[in-house]
């Protein structure tokens, strides 16, 4: 057993936490759509085809905005192809993706589909094929009441409202050389300038997203942002973040250790940002929208033979990894590191929501199932709200090779408007137990509400359909309090809720 203490106080606040850092992601990409949330014959399906057990898992994880349609995909697509009469809607070479992509689901639908999972609508538009004009006529198109060519045919298609998308994606990963009509950070910010100055000519009450960096690891980082916003601050609200993290070799200690990538990640971003404002002299500051974010790995070669033996094919089972119990723990750790930038992470997008790299699994004409991610999120979307409080850890560390020393804790904390108090925390030790010792005397009284525990003894441990619980949290007493202090056990390898009431 190892020792490790933690000290809190009403007065470390980061800030607000917004609830739009536990959204996710929709992209037309494997078996997201077509098999995913949509699927009309399933046994579970709607009058619209959406299936209503998946619709339920969403729910359950409160995911308040999911960005759509893409990703890589937008890049190339034509919004047009996907609104007005189906059986007109044109088939479509998806060139980022190497499929058929039929437009039975487009705006309308996907608009409809958000509304019954609870979610707000984020709109990513293509500024890789397209530009500003495209750009400017689907929020006409979306937003407009009505009296206009695109806001009027909008209600010929049936929808006498607008949509009121607020959040736009100005483009995806603009500096990734892979991506269709990818640009020079200068090209792209001048080009995401005059998209959004026209977009909120149409709507002003959009908030808009620039693209930043599509990794840490880009040759380009730091100097694409400066460059980028530069050309654009003055117009765009949020520029994004994007990471995924793997664990190819099988280095559980560096790969348990990523967040710390991660915030390095943040903060250098939030100060280019701010180094941009200030050569601009501008008083606004700009958020951060991590808008892809997640484990990505396990089907990468699967993804290559799938695709030699299908090209162009329809709904293909890619991305689907298959996430084990270290990776719910990674996922923990990056929710924490969200929580503790509260201030200037505002947005965050889990990519994505379901079958592509996903929380939620389904089988085409069979089951849905959470993978082991879907914990951690759903317990920090659903406990994570209010302030977000920054607690002082002393942890021992352990060494890896990766990152060097690393803290064997890493933790945030949420006071909920209700006065209740939450601690979420990771034990990162392959073999020891941790004791907690959690000084909360500027609390007053509070009452030991649970203790969830997520842990398993395999750390390749997964779920499936079969064994959809296999790993599972469980819920444990909270230690009472005794003059303001308690301690808390985390076992070696354990996601950690403990919830204390007023
Ligand atoms: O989420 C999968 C892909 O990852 C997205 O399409 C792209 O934006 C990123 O590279």
């Amino acid at each position: 057993m190892k020792n490790a203490t933690l000290i809190l106080d009403k007065d470390f606040a980061v800030g607000r936490v917004d609830p739009r850092i536990y959204g996710s992601f929709i992209e037309h990409l494997g078996r997201a759509v077509y098999g995913g949330i949509y699927e009309p014959g399933h046994p579970t399906a709607d009058a619209d085809g959406f299936r209503g057990d998946v619709i339920a898992k969403v729910r359950e994880l409160g995911v308040p905005v999911v960005r759509y349609p893409g990703g890589n995909f937008v890049s190339a697509f034509d919004w047009e192809d996907s609104v007005g009469p189906r059986e007109s809607r044109p088939r479509r070479l998806d060139l980022a993706w190497g499929t058929t992509e039929t437009n039975e689901v487009g705006l309308h639908e996907f608009a409809r589909w958000a509304a019954k999972a609870g979610a707000e609508v984020m709109y990513a538009v293509n500024l890789g094929t397209r530009g500003v004009d495209a750009a400017r006529s689907v929020v006409e198109y979306a937003n407009h009441p009505g009296g206009s060519l695109w806001s009027d045919r909008r209600v010929r298609n049936g929808a006498k409202e607008p949509f009121g998308i607020k959040l736009w994606c100005l483009g995806n990963e603009m500096d990734g050389p892979w991506q269709l009509g990818h640009k020079t950070a200068r090209e792209y910010g001048r080009l995401a300038n005059e998209a959004a100055m026209a977009m909120k000519r149409v709507d002003p009450a959009i908030e808009l997203v620039a693209c930043g960096s599509s990794g840490h690891d880009m040759p380009t980082f730091g100097s694409w942002e400066y460059e980028t916003l530069d050309e654009c601050y003055d117009n765009v609200d949020y520029v994004s973040l994007h990471r995924y993290y793997g664990n190819p070799t099988g280095d559980t200690p560096s790969f348990l250790a990523s967040a710390i990538d991660l915030d390095g990640f943040i903060r250098e971003v939030v100060a280019t940002c701010d180094a941009v404002a200030g050569k601009r002299h501008a008083k606004r500051r700009l958020h951060l929208s991590f808008d892809e974010w997640n484990v990505w790995y396990h089907s990468n070669r699967q993804d290559e033979e799938v695709l030699k033996a299908k090209k162009w094919g329809r709904a293909l089972p890619l991305l689907e990894d298959v996430y084990n119990f270290e990776d719910a723990l990674l996922v923990g750790t990056i929710l924490t590191t969200f929580l503790k930038n509260a201030d200037r992470v505002k947005i965050a997008c889990l990519a994505q929501l379901v079958n592509v790299i996903a929380p939620i699994m389904t089988r085409t004409g069979g089951g849905c199932w959470a993978q082991t991610i879907f914990h951690p999120m759903l317990h920090a979307s659903r406990y994570g709200r209010g302030t977000s409080l920054r607690p002082l850890v002393s942890s021992p560390v352990y060494e890896c090779r990766a990152y060097g020393a690393v803290p064997l804790v890493e933790a945030a904390a949420t006071l909920g408007d209700d006065g209740s108090l939450t601690l979420f925390a990771v034990n990162r030790s392959l073999a020891d137990d941790v004791a907690l010792r959690c000084d909360l005397r500027a609390f007053g009284p509070l009452r030991p509400a649970e203790h969830l525990v997520l842990h398993h003894d395999d750390v390749k441990a997964a779920n499936t359909e079969a064994r959809p619980d296999e790993v599972r949290p469980a819920r444990r007493r909270a230690p009472r309090l005794d003059g303001g202090r308690a301690t808390v056990r985390l076992p070696a390898l354990s996601w950690n809720v403990v919830r204390f009431l007023p």
